[in-house]
């Protein structure tokens, strides 16, 4: 194949990972529209320099609904404040959003591990990681999760799983054994816009059906005891004992 044609292939391969993870509708209100508003309201303003990251995205970047945003951003920071872990791990770093939400809580001697497929958003990450004065903390990872997880010699106090929804009960597999006791792994994105309830599913939508297993999974699985919060597009919280 010719080196035109593989960076085209690349092209509509990194499109078609960005389209499996993108929230599927522009917001979904589970609560009343003016209770959304009024929760928004009354909780933390977005820090000035996420205002500017969000704005950058969505002037630059491809599914810029892909971003964490304001309101969960926050919920981000606040569990990692309420954990202050050492060592954090991320899978799907997008634009970096979630990422310095997350390191926001770090323990000053920590470290946060991010990975994403998409190289082409490698410079505009670690520019905002840098700006945000996490410079030497954020370690951003380029390949598929699956590949790097096992390399990372680590354990975890908290983990965010925002990838490919297909592959969550892969990435489950992949870190449970290296959470701490008591560590936290949160999965984004567990309501799928209220799709999680259908029964019947479209033979191309693969994330639907991985994303009820994934939820009966994490419900069964005796290592870690698990909520989900039905905000935004649905947050689970497993804790593991
Ligand atoms: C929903 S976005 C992440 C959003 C980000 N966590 C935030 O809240 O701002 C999902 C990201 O996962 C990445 N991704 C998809 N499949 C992946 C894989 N197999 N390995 C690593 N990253 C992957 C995509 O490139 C995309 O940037």
């Amino acid at each position: 194949m010719s080196p035109r044609a593989q960076s085209r292939g690349l092209f509509y391969k990194i499109i078609l990972i960005g389209l499996d993870c993108a929230r599927p509708d522009i917001v979904m209100h589970f609560l009343p529209e003016k209770i959304d508003d009024y929760v928004v309201k009354h909780s933390e303003e977005e820090p000035e320099l996420l205002q500017q990251l969000n704005r950058e995205t969505f002037q630059k970047i491809l599914q810029p609904r892909m971003l964490s945003g304001h309101y969960q951003g926050r919920v981000l920071s606040m569990i990692s404040k309420l954990v202050n872990p050492k060592h954090i791990l991320e899978i799907g770093t997008y634009t970096g959003y979630s990422a310095i939400c997350l390191a926001e809580g770090m323990q000053k001697s920590g470290e946060l591990h991010t990975i994403d497929i998409n190289e082409e958003l490698y410079d505009f990450q670690r520019k905002y990681f840098d700006k945000f004065g996490f410079g030497q903390q954020i370690i951003q990872h380029l390949g598929n999760a699956l590949d790097i997880i096992p390399k990372l010699d680590k354990t975890f106090d908290l983990v965010f799983i925002d990838a490919d929804k297909e592959n969550y009960s892969n990435y489950f597999h992949a870190i449970i054994d290296k959470m701490n006791t008591g560590g936290i792994i949160l999965s984004d994105n567990v309501l799928w816009s209220g799709k999680v309830l259908d029964t019947e599913f479209k033979k191309e939508d693969k994330s639907t059906p991985a994303l009820i297993e994934y939820n009966k999974l994490l419900k069964a699985d005796k290592r870690v005891e698990t909520i989900i919060l039905p905000i935004r597009d649905g947050l689970t919280i497993s804790r593991k004992l």
